[in-house]
Protein backbone atom coordinates (compact mmCIF):
# COMPACT_ATOMS: atom_id res chain seq x y z
CA UNK A 1 0.00 0.00 0.00
CA UNK A 2 1.34 3.33 -1.05
CA UNK A 3 1.05 6.07 1.57
CA UNK A 4 -0.92 8.07 -0.55
CA UNK A 5 -3.54 5.69 -0.27
CA UNK A 6 -3.80 6.73 3.06
CA UNK A 7 -5.27 10.02 2.64
CA UNK A 8 -8.68 8.86 3.67
CA UNK A 9 -7.73 7.74 7.06
CA UNK A 10 -5.39 10.67 7.54
CA UNK A 11 -8.89 12.95 7.25
CA UNK A 12 -10.81 10.51 9.16
CA UNK A 13 -8.01 10.75 11.86
CA UNK A 14 -8.12 14.50 12.26
CA UNK A 15 -12.15 14.87 12.26
CA UNK A 16 -12.45 12.33 14.90
CA UNK A 17 -9.55 13.33 16.56
CA UNK A 18 -9.41 17.31 16.72
CA UNK A 19 -12.52 17.63 19.36
CA UNK A 20 -10.90 14.68 21.24
CA UNK A 21 -8.07 16.12 21.46
CA UNK A 22 -9.09 20.00 22.51
CA UNK A 23 -11.51 18.28 25.14
CA UNK A 24 -8.65 16.69 26.95
CA UNK A 25 -8.09 18.74 30.02
CA UNK A 26 -4.17 18.11 28.95
CA UNK A 27 -4.23 19.74 26.29
CA UNK A 28 -2.26 23.03 25.90
CA UNK A 29 -4.30 26.31 25.96
CA UNK A 30 -1.35 27.98 24.15
CA UNK A 31 1.49 26.30 23.19
CA UNK A 32 1.28 24.03 19.69
CA UNK A 33 0.94 20.72 19.88
CA UNK A 34 -0.75 18.06 17.11
CA UNK A 35 -4.70 17.50 17.20
CA UNK A 36 -4.51 14.15 16.56
CA UNK A 37 -1.49 11.35 16.66
CA UNK A 38 2.15 11.80 17.43
CA UNK A 39 4.29 15.01 16.90
CA UNK A 40 7.98 15.64 17.66
CA UNK A 41 10.97 17.70 16.38
CA UNK A 42 10.40 20.81 14.97
CA UNK A 43 11.20 21.19 11.69
CA UNK A 44 12.09 24.10 8.97
CA UNK A 45 11.49 26.67 10.76
CA UNK A 46 12.11 29.78 9.09
CA UNK A 47 10.86 33.58 9.12
CA UNK A 48 9.12 33.95 4.99
CA UNK A 49 7.47 36.66 3.41
CA UNK A 50 6.64 38.27 6.41
CA UNK A 51 5.48 35.47 8.31
CA UNK A 52 7.31 32.39 10.50
CA UNK A 53 7.07 29.01 9.65
CA UNK A 54 7.14 25.68 11.49
CA UNK A 55 6.89 22.90 10.39
CA UNK A 56 6.56 19.71 12.41
CA UNK A 57 7.35 15.85 12.34
CA UNK A 58 4.00 14.33 12.67
CA UNK A 59 2.48 10.90 12.59
CA UNK A 60 -1.29 11.97 11.92
CA UNK A 61 -2.24 8.33 12.31
CA UNK A 62 -1.21 6.99 15.77
CA UNK A 63 0.69 7.59 18.91
CA UNK A 64 3.86 6.39 17.67
CA UNK A 65 6.81 7.07 15.51
CA UNK A 66 5.74 5.60 12.44
CA UNK A 67 4.63 7.47 9.24
CA UNK A 68 6.61 10.79 9.72
CA UNK A 69 5.24 13.51 7.59
CA UNK A 70 5.76 17.30 7.87
CA UNK A 71 3.02 19.15 9.32
CA UNK A 72 3.23 22.87 9.01
CA UNK A 73 1.91 25.99 10.76
CA UNK A 74 2.76 29.73 9.72
CA UNK A 75 2.57 33.20 12.49
CA UNK A 76 2.85 36.81 12.22
CA UNK A 77 3.94 37.16 15.89
CA UNK A 78 4.78 33.47 16.88
CA UNK A 79 1.75 33.26 19.07
CA UNK A 80 -1.24 33.35 16.94
CA UNK A 81 -0.93 30.47 14.92
CA UNK A 82 -2.68 28.95 11.99
CA UNK A 83 -3.03 25.56 10.37
CA UNK A 84 -1.16 25.14 6.92
CA UNK A 85 -1.68 22.19 4.22
CA UNK A 86 0.12 19.09 5.12
CA UNK A 87 3.73 19.29 3.52
CA UNK A 88 5.32 16.24 3.01
CA UNK A 89 4.70 12.30 3.68
CA UNK A 90 6.20 9.75 2.77
CA UNK A 91 4.63 8.49 -0.77
CA UNK A 92 8.13 7.96 -2.63
CA UNK A 93 10.49 4.99 -2.61
CA UNK A 94 13.13 7.30 -1.25
CA UNK A 95 11.31 8.29 1.98
CA UNK A 96 9.01 5.61 2.42
CA UNK A 97 10.15 5.17 5.67
CA UNK A 98 9.39 8.51 6.49
CA UNK A 99 10.05 12.08 5.98
CA UNK A 100 12.32 12.54 8.87
CA UNK A 101 13.55 15.88 9.92
CA UNK A 102 15.11 19.08 7.97
CA UNK A 103 15.02 22.77 7.83
CA UNK A 104 13.44 25.41 5.62
CA UNK A 105 15.67 28.37 3.38
CA UNK A 106 14.26 31.04 1.33
CA UNK A 107 15.72 29.76 -1.94
CA UNK A 108 15.52 33.37 -4.26
CA UNK A 109 11.56 33.87 -3.22
CA UNK A 110 11.05 30.03 -3.13
CA UNK A 111 9.91 28.07 0.25
CA UNK A 112 12.31 25.39 0.16
CA UNK A 113 12.53 22.25 2.16
CA UNK A 114 15.30 20.09 3.07
CA UNK A 115 14.61 16.96 4.95
CA UNK A 116 16.21 13.06 5.36
CA UNK A 117 14.22 10.61 3.36
CA UNK A 118 14.23 7.65 5.45
CA UNK A 119 14.46 3.87 3.96
CA UNK A 120 14.33 0.64 6.19
CA UNK A 121 15.33 -2.55 4.62
CA UNK A 122 13.89 -6.03 5.91
CA UNK A 123 16.79 -7.07 7.23
CA UNK A 124 16.67 -4.33 9.62
CA UNK A 125 19.45 -1.72 8.10
CA UNK A 126 18.75 1.52 6.35
CA UNK A 127 19.68 4.42 4.54
CA UNK A 128 19.41 8.06 4.43
CA UNK A 129 18.68 10.63 1.39
CA UNK A 130 18.78 13.83 1.60
CA UNK A 131 15.82 15.44 -0.22
CA UNK A 132 14.32 18.60 -1.27
CA UNK A 133 10.64 20.05 -1.45
CA UNK A 134 9.63 23.38 -2.85
CA UNK A 135 6.44 25.70 -2.65
CA UNK A 136 3.68 25.81 -5.03
CA UNK A 137 1.36 28.56 -5.30
CA UNK A 138 -1.45 26.79 -3.28
CA UNK A 139 0.44 26.13 -0.25
CA UNK A 140 1.26 22.88 -1.16
CA UNK A 141 5.04 21.85 -1.25
CA UNK A 142 6.35 19.69 -4.36
CA UNK A 143 9.18 17.27 -3.70
CA UNK A 144 12.59 17.40 -5.79
CA UNK A 145 13.68 14.01 -4.69
CA UNK A 146 17.21 13.29 -3.63
CA UNK A 147 20.34 15.66 -3.69
CA UNK A 148 22.67 13.83 -1.24
CA UNK A 149 23.26 10.22 -0.74
CA UNK A 150 24.68 8.88 1.54
CA UNK A 151 28.26 9.52 2.30
CA UNK A 152 30.92 7.00 2.47
CA UNK A 153 32.26 6.15 5.83
CA UNK A 154 28.74 6.17 7.37
CA UNK A 155 25.73 3.91 8.65
CA UNK A 156 22.50 4.64 7.31
CA UNK A 157 22.13 7.02 10.35
CA UNK A 158 22.84 10.43 8.32
CA UNK A 159 19.58 12.95 8.67
CA UNK A 160 18.57 16.10 9.91
CA UNK A 161 19.59 18.85 7.58
CA UNK A 162 20.33 21.91 8.69
CA UNK A 163 20.97 24.23 5.91
CA UNK A 164 22.02 28.09 5.42
CA UNK A 165 23.18 30.62 3.27
CA UNK A 166 26.61 32.73 3.67
CA UNK A 167 27.81 34.78 1.49
CA UNK A 168 26.22 33.38 -1.98
CA UNK A 169 27.30 29.84 -0.70
CA UNK A 170 25.04 27.25 0.74
CA UNK A 171 25.99 25.17 3.80
CA UNK A 172 25.01 21.94 5.36
CA UNK A 173 24.67 20.52 8.78
CA UNK A 174 23.65 16.69 9.36
CA UNK A 175 23.81 14.33 11.97
CA UNK A 176 25.29 11.24 11.78
CA UNK A 177 27.32 8.21 12.89
CA UNK A 178 30.11 6.74 11.32
CA UNK A 179 30.89 2.96 10.65
CA UNK A 180 32.35 2.86 14.00
CA UNK A 181 29.24 3.84 15.34
CA UNK A 182 30.33 7.09 16.66
CA UNK A 183 28.18 10.45 16.57
CA UNK A 184 29.37 13.28 14.26
CA UNK A 185 28.25 16.28 12.68
CA UNK A 186 28.98 16.69 9.15
CA UNK A 187 29.18 19.73 7.02
CA UNK A 188 28.29 20.10 3.02
CA UNK A 189 28.55 23.76 0.73
CA UNK A 190 26.36 23.85 -2.53
CA UNK A 191 25.74 26.46 -4.71
CA UNK A 192 22.38 25.66 -6.20
CA UNK A 193 21.32 23.45 -3.45
CA UNK A 194 21.36 20.18 -5.84
CA UNK A 195 24.96 19.27 -5.42
CA UNK A 196 26.73 19.06 -2.40
CA UNK A 197 30.22 18.41 -1.58
CA UNK A 198 31.75 17.21 1.63
CA UNK A 199 33.88 19.42 3.86
CA UNK A 200 34.22 16.81 6.61
CA UNK A 201 33.34 16.61 10.11
CA UNK A 202 33.41 19.20 12.09
CA UNK A 203 32.18 18.05 15.87
CA UNK A 204 31.80 14.75 17.63
CA UNK A 205 33.73 11.79 18.61
CA UNK A 206 37.26 12.61 18.21
CA UNK A 207 36.69 16.11 16.76
CA UNK A 208 38.20 18.53 18.59
CA UNK A 209 39.43 16.67 21.40
CA UNK A 210 35.81 14.77 22.48
CA UNK A 211 35.88 11.43 22.88
CA UNK A 212 33.38 8.93 24.80
CA UNK A 213 30.48 11.36 22.99
CA UNK A 214 28.23 9.26 22.04
CA UNK A 215 27.34 6.63 18.92
CA UNK A 216 24.55 9.51 17.11
CA UNK A 217 24.32 12.92 16.71
CA UNK A 218 20.96 14.34 15.68
CA UNK A 219 19.15 17.84 14.32
CA UNK A 220 22.61 20.18 14.63
CA UNK A 221 21.99 23.42 13.75
CA UNK A 222 24.89 25.99 13.40
CA UNK A 223 24.79 29.82 13.68
CA UNK A 224 26.39 33.04 14.26
CA UNK A 225 24.57 34.30 17.52
CA UNK A 226 26.53 37.79 19.22
CA UNK A 227 30.36 37.49 18.36
CA UNK A 228 30.58 33.42 18.53
CA UNK A 229 29.00 30.33 16.69
CA UNK A 230 26.74 28.17 18.66
CA UNK A 231 26.61 24.55 17.47
CA UNK A 232 23.22 22.82 18.82
CA UNK A 233 22.55 19.33 18.05
CA UNK A 234 21.76 16.05 20.00
CA UNK A 235 23.91 13.18 20.77
CA UNK A 236 22.78 10.30 21.91
CA UNK A 237 24.91 7.67 23.99
CA UNK A 238 26.43 10.41 26.31
CA UNK A 239 26.88 8.91 29.83
CA UNK A 240 24.78 9.97 32.16
CA UNK A 241 26.21 12.15 35.34
CA UNK A 242 24.88 13.26 38.46
CA UNK A 243 23.39 16.04 37.99
CA UNK A 244 23.11 16.25 33.98
CA UNK A 245 22.55 14.47 30.83
CA UNK A 246 19.82 12.42 33.16
CA UNK A 247 17.54 11.91 29.83
CA UNK A 248 17.36 8.91 27.59
CA UNK A 249 19.33 11.93 25.32
CA UNK A 250 20.06 14.80 25.92
CA UNK A 251 20.20 18.40 23.57
CA UNK A 252 23.36 19.98 24.13
CA UNK A 253 25.32 23.19 22.31
CA UNK A 254 28.84 24.19 22.51
CA UNK A 255 30.34 27.52 21.28
CA UNK A 256 33.40 28.32 19.31
CA UNK A 257 34.92 30.02 16.01
CA UNK A 258 33.47 28.46 12.96
CA UNK A 259 35.98 29.09 9.74
CA UNK A 260 33.71 28.89 6.63
CA UNK A 261 37.28 28.84 4.86
CA UNK A 262 39.09 25.83 6.49
CA UNK A 263 35.45 24.21 6.89
CA UNK A 264 36.42 23.77 10.93
CA UNK A 265 34.75 24.62 14.02
CA UNK A 266 36.60 25.10 16.99
CA UNK A 267 34.91 24.97 19.84
CA UNK A 268 34.38 24.44 23.63
CA UNK A 269 33.09 22.18 25.94
CA UNK A 270 29.51 20.56 25.57
CA UNK A 271 26.76 21.72 27.72
CA UNK A 272 23.49 20.99 28.17
CA UNK A 273 20.65 23.03 26.81
CA UNK A 274 18.07 22.14 28.97
CA UNK A 275 17.98 20.92 32.32
CA UNK A 276 14.19 19.46 32.69
CA UNK A 277 12.40 16.46 31.80
CA UNK A 278 11.26 16.77 28.32
CA UNK A 279 13.36 18.68 25.66
CA UNK A 280 14.92 17.30 22.65
CA UNK A 281 15.77 18.28 19.02
CA UNK A 282 15.40 21.72 19.25
CA UNK A 283 15.77 24.20 16.02
CA UNK A 284 16.23 27.96 15.49
CA UNK A 285 15.92 30.50 12.83
CA UNK A 286 16.38 34.49 12.65
CA UNK A 287 13.79 36.69 12.68
CA UNK A 288 13.57 39.79 10.93
CA UNK A 289 14.87 41.86 13.85
CA UNK A 290 18.10 39.45 13.45
CA UNK A 291 16.61 37.71 16.81
CA UNK A 292 17.70 34.00 16.98
CA UNK A 293 14.22 32.13 17.80
CA UNK A 294 14.63 28.27 19.14
CA UNK A 295 11.68 26.42 19.41
CA UNK A 296 12.22 22.91 21.07
CA UNK A 297 10.68 19.51 21.10
CA UNK A 298 8.87 19.07 24.64
CA UNK A 299 9.65 15.38 24.34
CA UNK A 300 12.07 13.05 24.29
CA UNK A 301 12.24 10.09 22.20
CA UNK A 302 12.79 6.10 23.88
CA UNK A 303 11.89 6.69 27.41
CA UNK A 304 8.65 6.80 29.18
CA UNK A 305 6.83 8.69 26.08
CA UNK A 306 4.45 6.00 25.51
CA UNK A 307 3.20 6.03 29.05
CA UNK A 308 1.69 9.76 28.63
CA UNK A 309 -1.91 9.66 29.28
CA UNK A 310 -2.58 11.58 26.41
CA UNK A 311 -2.51 8.90 24.26
CA UNK A 312 -5.59 7.78 25.35
CA UNK A 313 -7.07 11.00 24.25
CA UNK A 314 -5.45 10.38 20.58
CA UNK A 315 -2.79 12.91 21.16
CA UNK A 316 1.09 13.05 22.31
CA UNK A 317 3.30 15.69 22.83
CA UNK A 318 3.90 19.63 22.08
CA UNK A 319 6.69 22.53 21.38
CA UNK A 320 8.31 24.47 23.76
CA UNK A 321 7.83 28.16 23.79
CA UNK A 322 9.27 30.07 21.38
CA UNK A 323 12.91 31.05 23.08
CA UNK A 324 14.87 34.19 22.55
CA UNK A 325 18.62 32.99 22.48
CA UNK A 326 21.88 35.37 23.59
CA UNK A 327 25.49 34.81 24.06
CA UNK A 328 26.99 36.08 26.95
CA UNK A 329 29.30 35.60 29.62
CA UNK A 330 30.09 31.58 28.02
CA UNK A 331 26.74 31.46 28.52
CA UNK A 332 23.86 30.39 26.50
CA UNK A 333 20.62 32.58 27.42
CA UNK A 334 17.51 31.42 26.91
CA UNK A 335 14.00 33.80 27.63
CA UNK A 336 10.58 33.31 26.04
CA UNK A 337 10.17 35.39 23.40
CA UNK A 338 8.64 39.30 24.30
CA UNK A 339 5.73 38.39 21.96
CA UNK A 340 4.32 36.02 24.52
CA UNK A 341 3.15 38.60 26.73
CA UNK A 342 0.93 39.88 24.70
CA UNK A 343 -1.06 36.22 26.31
CA UNK A 344 -0.96 37.50 29.87
CA UNK A 345 -4.29 38.96 31.47
CA UNK A 346 -3.98 41.25 34.75
CA UNK A 347 -0.51 41.53 36.71
CA UNK A 348 -1.00 40.46 40.02
CA UNK A 349 1.63 40.82 42.76
CA UNK A 350 2.08 39.67 46.40
CA UNK A 351 4.55 39.96 49.20
CA UNK A 352 5.27 37.77 52.22
CA UNK A 353 5.83 34.25 53.92
CA UNK A 354 6.00 31.89 51.13
CA UNK A 355 3.57 29.60 53.10
CA UNK A 356 1.36 32.75 52.81
CA UNK A 357 1.29 33.41 49.17
CA UNK A 358 -2.04 32.50 47.40
CA UNK A 359 -2.92 29.58 45.68
CA UNK A 360 -2.63 30.13 42.26
CA UNK A 361 -4.40 28.09 39.26
CA UNK A 362 -1.69 26.27 36.95
CA UNK A 363 -4.02 25.91 33.90
CA UNK A 364 -2.46 28.65 31.68
CA UNK A 365 -0.01 30.98 34.32
CA UNK A 366 2.88 32.72 34.17
CA UNK A 367 4.76 33.78 37.35
CA UNK A 368 7.87 35.14 38.29
CA UNK A 369 9.25 34.55 42.18
CA UNK A 370 12.32 36.64 44.19
CA UNK A 371 14.76 36.21 45.88
CA UNK A 372 14.11 33.45 48.41
CA UNK A 373 14.82 30.04 48.66
CA UNK A 374 10.95 28.16 48.38
CA UNK A 375 9.75 25.37 47.32
CA UNK A 376 6.77 25.27 44.84
CA UNK A 377 4.12 22.54 44.62
CA UNK A 378 2.62 22.06 41.40
CA UNK A 379 -0.87 20.25 41.75
CA UNK A 380 0.88 17.44 43.80
CA UNK A 381 2.05 16.06 40.84
CA UNK A 382 5.63 18.02 40.33
CA UNK A 383 8.12 19.83 42.76
CA UNK A 384 10.15 22.09 42.79
CA UNK A 385 13.05 22.81 45.51
CA UNK A 386 15.08 25.31 45.27
CA UNK A 387 17.97 25.79 48.11
CA UNK A 388 21.63 27.54 48.39
CA UNK A 389 22.78 24.60 45.81
CA UNK A 390 20.37 25.35 43.12
CA UNK A 391 16.87 23.82 41.95
CA UNK A 392 16.24 20.03 42.09
CA UNK A 393 12.51 19.77 40.06
CA UNK A 394 11.06 16.29 41.43
CA UNK A 395 7.99 14.08 39.51
CA UNK A 396 7.01 10.56 39.63
CA UNK A 397 8.35 8.25 37.60
CA UNK A 398 5.34 7.14 34.43
CA UNK A 399 6.07 3.38 34.78
CA UNK A 400 6.85 2.51 38.45
CA UNK A 401 5.90 5.96 40.55
CA UNK A 402 9.52 5.88 41.89
CA UNK A 403 10.87 10.02 42.14
CA UNK A 404 12.60 11.67 39.41
CA UNK A 405 14.85 14.34 39.74
CA UNK A 406 16.24 16.45 37.43
CA UNK A 407 18.70 19.65 38.91
CA UNK A 408 20.13 23.07 37.97
CA UNK A 409 22.77 23.57 39.99
CA UNK A 410 24.14 27.21 40.95
CA UNK A 411 22.87 30.38 42.78
CA UNK A 412 18.84 31.25 41.94
CA UNK A 413 17.89 34.57 42.48
CA UNK A 414 15.15 34.78 40.25
CA UNK A 415 12.90 32.27 38.31
CA UNK A 416 10.03 32.75 36.11
CA UNK A 417 7.84 29.76 34.66
CA UNK A 418 5.48 29.33 32.40
CA UNK A 419 2.71 26.70 32.65
CA UNK A 420 0.46 25.57 30.11
CA UNK A 421 -2.30 22.56 31.09
CA UNK A 422 0.29 19.75 31.25
CA UNK A 423 3.98 21.56 31.23
CA UNK A 424 5.78 23.85 32.92
CA UNK A 425 8.91 25.84 31.64
CA UNK A 426 10.98 27.43 34.62
CA UNK A 427 13.41 30.21 33.03
CA UNK A 428 16.07 30.75 36.10
CA UNK A 429 18.36 33.97 36.70
CA UNK A 430 16.41 35.76 33.70
CA UNK A 431 17.60 32.52 31.16
CA UNK A 432 20.74 31.58 31.97
CA UNK A 433 19.24 27.67 32.59
CA UNK A 434 15.81 26.67 31.65
CA UNK A 435 13.91 23.27 33.10
CA UNK A 436 11.25 21.95 30.47
CA UNK A 437 8.66 19.28 31.54
CA UNK A 438 5.55 17.66 31.17
CA UNK A 439 3.63 16.67 34.05
CA UNK A 440 -0.14 15.14 34.46
CA UNK A 441 -1.79 16.66 36.92
CA UNK A 442 -5.98 16.24 37.88
CA UNK A 443 -7.68 20.00 36.89
CA UNK A 444 -8.04 22.25 37.87
CA UNK A 445 -4.32 21.98 38.98
CA UNK A 446 -3.28 24.44 41.73
CA UNK A 447 0.77 25.81 42.23
CA UNK A 448 1.30 26.49 46.39
CA UNK A 449 4.51 27.89 47.64
CA UNK A 450 5.68 26.60 50.82
CA UNK A 451 7.91 27.82 53.88
CA UNK A 452 8.49 30.60 55.86
CA UNK A 453 10.79 32.79 53.47
CA UNK A 454 9.41 36.11 52.30
CA UNK A 455 9.27 35.90 48.51
CA UNK A 456 7.95 38.71 45.98
CA UNK A 457 5.27 36.88 43.20
CA UNK A 458 3.96 38.49 40.44
CA UNK A 459 1.85 36.65 38.23
CA UNK A 460 -0.93 36.20 35.42
CA UNK A 461 -2.82 34.49 34.06
CA UNK A 462 -2.23 33.60 30.10
CA UNK A 463 -5.30 33.84 27.58
CA UNK A 464 -5.75 30.56 25.56
CA UNK A 465 -4.43 30.77 21.89
CA UNK A 466 -5.63 27.96 19.71
CA UNK A 467 -3.79 27.33 16.55
CA UNK A 468 -6.55 28.31 13.68
C1 LIG B 1 14.93 13.28 16.54
C2 LIG B 1 14.72 12.37 15.35
C3 LIG B 1 15.50 12.84 14.14
C4 LIG B 1 14.72 12.24 13.01
C5 LIG B 1 13.30 12.37 13.52
C6 LIG B 1 12.36 11.29 13.07
O1 LIG B 1 13.89 13.21 17.45
O2 LIG B 1 15.07 11.04 15.68
O3 LIG B 1 16.86 12.46 14.12
O4 LIG B 1 14.92 12.92 11.82
O5 LIG B 1 13.37 12.38 14.92
O6 LIG B 1 11.06 11.59 13.49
Amino acid sequence: MTFASRWPAILQAVMKGQPRALADSHYPAWHAAPVTGLMNDPNGFIWFAGRYHLFYQWNPLDCDHRYKCWGHWSSADLVHWQHEPLALMPDEEYDRNGCYSGSAVDNQGVLTLCYTGNVKFDDGSRTAWQCLAVEQPDGSFKKRGPVLPLPDGYTGHVRDPKVWQHDGEWYMVLGAQDVQKHGKVLLFTSSDLQRWQPCGEIAGHGVNGLSDAGYMWECPDLFALDGTHVLICCPQGLAREPHRYLNTYPATWMSGAFDYQRATFDHGELHELDAGFEFYAPQTTQAEDGRRILIGWMGVPDGEEMLQPTRAHGWIHQMTCPRELRYRDGRLWQTPVRELETLRETECQWQGAARGAPVLDATSLEFELETACVNVDFAGAMRLRWDEKGLRLERASLKNGETLTRFWLGDVNHLRVLCDRSSVEIFINHGEGVMSSRYFPAHPARVRFEGASDITLRYWSLRRCMIE
